[in-house]
């Protein structure tokens, strides 16, 4: 598809999502030719300034913000800039809606482009609908001169009833189609690989299932604590900031069907079918299946490392997770009874974020020193940092007798040297560009991992028996996580 002349309107494009990863995405996008001749990056936010200012800002946020390749080149800069516009926004003002459609029906006369617009709502939750109901107010959102498209970022809803009411109030002026869900884990390379891995090979697919997987792990640890975002997390929690949107995701692409054709709707019926497989987990299981945990102040390496409940806009007793680990079982034919383990937190040693799939022992044991519970076979997808695929397995180790140990075959990203990994802004700006909707969440997705994360954010929240484990930083989270193996020998594999 080409990419036809439009325009983007960033709501929020004083902030610092727009700073850091929007600008530069799209910066990058035309460093590589991939936008079309006539564009426009209007920005729209509350801030009062003038076009020069603004252009101001923007070269000195891509100057910090993007890659150093991308800002080697200033001229290139100066001819980006040009397409940059500014009109003033405040979001609640219904008013500021009609400016913005004079200002676009001018801008769109004055450059002769089509009144294709990709609205982005790079602004707090709350807003949506808001933003939402005053472009409709004005006809912003109607195809007459063009298509028009939103994009969402998460999180999407609050909860179930709340997401399904924020999807009700977006439908009163878009369709379904017209609606990007940006989930920027489906935008990495890494994750979009996971299917390549599966559906391109012969030998991983015939053995991806319960007669030969034995449990599956999804790890997401961050070194970094909630920093300058305390007041968002501290509404938020690793459950709603992590686990609801893109690591159900990532579960949903490494379980899904192998779709009959590679497009948009089919990849996501395939993928919608895992999260309403999910076994719910019923209040009285909760114990059982999942574990939350807080990061308390630690003394690392002679610095003391603040507790959650010590960061700024944290409430000081508050009972928000930043760690959780969680058993889950995908109830379909393919994965009858393989446990899924997920886990995620802040201030743990590594930022790391992979995927490995524990093999079954072969069916006889011939080699006794193999290590049959913890360490068959495993196949590590690697998402971040090194993205890559590692394949483990059990060699004879040489010299007499026939001792077992593991090895691995391991592949890099970066050793596909001409290669440059876009960055997931990137790929989802320019596939939003396009109309291409794959990479991007649809609403029986949201609904269905909401489904099944609601119940346990019910019970945490009414069952004060429920226990929250507090952990130092620089751990891997509370022990008790892994109990969720229900067997001693087994444990949370260590990232390679
Ligand atoms: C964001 C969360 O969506 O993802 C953050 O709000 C988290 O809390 C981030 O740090 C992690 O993304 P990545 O790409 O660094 O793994």
């Amino acid at each position: 598809n080409p990419v036809e002349s439009q325009i983007l309107v960033i709501f929020g494009s004083n902030g610092d999502l727009a700073k850091r990863k929007l600008l530069p995405a799209i910066f990058q996008l035309y460093l590589d030719n991939l936008l079309p001749e006539r564009f426009a990056v209007l920005g729209a936010g509350s801030m009062e300034k003038t076009e020069a200012e603004n252009r101001t800002d923007v070269g000195a946020s891509l100057l910090e913000f993007a890659t150093k390749g991308a800002t080697d080149n200033p001229e290139k800069l100066q001819l980006f800039l040009e397409n940059v516009y500014y009109q003033k926004v405040h979001n609640e003002t219904e008013e500021d809606f009609g400016l913005l459609k004079q200002y676009i029906d001018d801008l769109s006369a004055r450059l002769e482009l089509p009144q294709n617009i990709i609205y982005y709502f790079s602004i707090p939750p709350f807003l949506y609908e808001v933003v939402a109901g005053h472009l409709v107010k004005y006809g912003l959102n109607e195809e007459a001169t063009g298509w028009k498209r939103i994009i969402i970022e998460k999180p999407f809803g609050y909860s179930y009833d709340t997401a399904i009411d924020l999807d009700k109030k977006l439908r009163n002026g878009f369709n379904e189609d017209q609606i990007y869900r940006i989930d920027h884990y489906l935008g990495k390379e890494t994750v979009q690989n996971i299917m390549v891995t599966r559906f391109s090979n012969g030998f991983f697919e015939p053995i991806w299932n319960r007669k030969y997987i034995d449990r599956v792990e999804i790890t997401a640890s961050e070194k970094i604590g909630v920093g300058s975002r305390g007041g968002y997390y501290d509404t938020s929690g690793a459950m709603r900031d992590m686990i609801q949107n893109h690591l159900l995701q990532v579960l949903a692409v490494v379980a899904m069907e192998p779709p009959s054709i590679f497009d948009s709707e089919s990849i996501r019926n395939e993928s919608v079918k895992v999260l309403q497989s999910l076994r719910p987990i019923k209040p009285a299981e909760i114990t059982q299946n999942v574990v939350r945990g807080q990061y308390i102040e630690t003394l690392v390496d002679d610095v003391i490392q603040k507790g959650y409940r010590q960061e700024k806009g944290v409430a000081p007793n508050s009972k928000t997770e930043t760690f959780v680990a969680l058993r889950v079982f995908v109830d379909n034919w393919r994965w009858g009874d393989v446990p899924f383990y997920i886990r995620t937190g802040k201030q743990l040693p590594e930022h790391v974020t992979e995927v490995t799939i524990h093999l079954k022992p072969a069916p006889h044991q011939l080699f006794k020193q193999r290590c049959v519970a913890q360490s068959t076979n495993m196949i590590i997808l690697r998402i971040s940092p090194d993205a890559g695929v590692a394949v483990d397995f059990g060699m004879k180790i040489p010299g007499a007798g026939y001792k077992v140990q593991n090895v691995n075959m391991d592949f890099h990203y970066s050793d596909l040297a001409e290669t440059k990994i876009s960055e997931a802004y990137e790929r989802l700006l320019l596939d939003c560009m396009i109309g291409d909707s794959t990479l991007y969440a649809r609403a029986d997705a949201v609904k269905a991992s909401w489904k099944f994360v609601d119940p346990i954010l019910q019970a945490w929240k009414t069952n004060q028996d429920i226990p929250l484990y507090f952990y130092e930083c620089n751990t891997w989270g509370p022990k008790e996580a892994n109990l969720l193996f229900g067997n001693k020998e087994l444990k949370w594999r260590p990232p390679f």
